[in-house]
Order: structure tokens, then sequence, then C-alpha cells
């Protein structure tokens, strides 16, 4: 029985030698024109693997970078508003202001022809606590009663007191007819327009 097996064993054993030798040489006349190396084969493969990972991961970044970026331009986006005409505005004398509504009727905001002629306007609400700021003739510049603030009439930006950042600016356009509009607002860093 046992040497049965046995030979049994050593006719697979044997047959599967004579398969191995028998592909070989049957590939051998080949080798030359398509020479194959496993080994060499392995590396290729851990290397196209290593590139798929830097290609995903590189792929990944981007993608985040993109959606970081628009995140960042919608929350710096000046949204679309309605242009509206800003009676009076044509007949201001060079030196003074007069109120608005902008963009909506509960929007406070502020033009001030400067003593140069020009036409600048801002949302009237001081960027400390929102006061409403006024136009101080003697001294060309808007201030903010509350907290002694004040504000550069043409830019807007802070000259001194407690707000921490410019008057929101407020876009204008003169029409042929010298009629003023509003054409738009930015948006504070932090106030949310409409
Ligand atoms: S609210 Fe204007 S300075 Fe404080």
């Amino acid at each position: 029985m046992s040497s049965n097996l046995g030979k049994t064993i050593d006719k697979v054993l044997a047959d599967t030698r004579s398969d191995e030798s028998d592909v070989r040489s049957a590939t051998a006349p080949h080798q030359h024109d398509f020479p194959y190396d496993r080994e060499e084969e392995a590396q290729v493969t851990r290397r196209e693997f290593c590139n798929f990972l830097g290609l995903t991961s590189a792929a990944l970044f981007v993608g985040a970078a993109g959606f970081a970026g628009k995140a960042a331009f919608d929350a710096r986006r000046t949204p679309q508003l309605p242009p509206s005409k800003i009676e009076g505005a044509e007949t201001l004398a060079p030196g003074s202001s007069l109120n608005f509504r902008y963009p909506t009727a509960k929007d406070s905001a502020i033009l001030v022809r400067t003593l140069d002629g020009e036409l600048h306007a801002f949302g009237q609400k001081c960027t400390h606590l929102s006061c409403p700021v006024y136009f101080e003739r003697a001294h060309q510049r808007l201030e903010c009663p509350c907290h002694d603030g004040a504000f550069d009439a043409k830019t807007g930006n802070v000259l001194y007191g407690p707000p921490p950042r410019p008057l929101d600016p407020i876009s204008l356009e003169v029409r042929a007819d010298g009629e003023v509009w509003a054409v738009g607002r930015e948006a504070g860093s932090s106030e949310v327009l409409l």
C-alpha cells in the first residue's frame, strides 16, 4: 500500500517537473524578444502603486484646496444688489452729506460730497457697536457719538476710536442726467446683508 502511494507521489512530482520544463523549453525561444523577469515585474508594480498613491493624494489635495478657495471666495463676494437712485444727491453741496437707505429700507446709509466735489457713500452703522455715524462738517469726517470713534469721509477707514474695521463702502454711479445711484454695497467681514 505504502509502496503504491510512494510511486504515485513520485509520478506526480515527475509530471510537475516535466510540465515546468516543458513551459520553460516552450518559452525559451521567445525570452530574447520578450524578456520576462518576475523580480523586475514586481518592482514595476510597486512603482506603479506608489505613483497611483501619489497621484491620488495630489488629486485629493487639489480638490480640497479648490473647495477651500471657493468657500473663501464666496465668503468675500459682494452680493448682487439692485441699483437704487439717491434722491437729492445731484444737488448736494460740497462739504455736506445726506442720509439714504440702501440696499433695503432697513439699511441706513450716508452720502458725503467732500470739499473737492467727490461723492462717497457708506453704510451708516459704526463697525464697533452699530451706532449711526454722522458727518462732522468742521472736521470733514464721519464720527460716531457712542464711543468717540471716527472714520475718513473719503475711504471709510478708521481714524481713531474703538471701531475695528472701516465702514461698509457703497458703490455709486453718476448717470448722464446727473442722477446718483447706489449700485452695490460691500459686505462687512462679519455682517450679512439682505
Ligand atoms: S459704536 Fe461707534 S464707537 Fe462704539
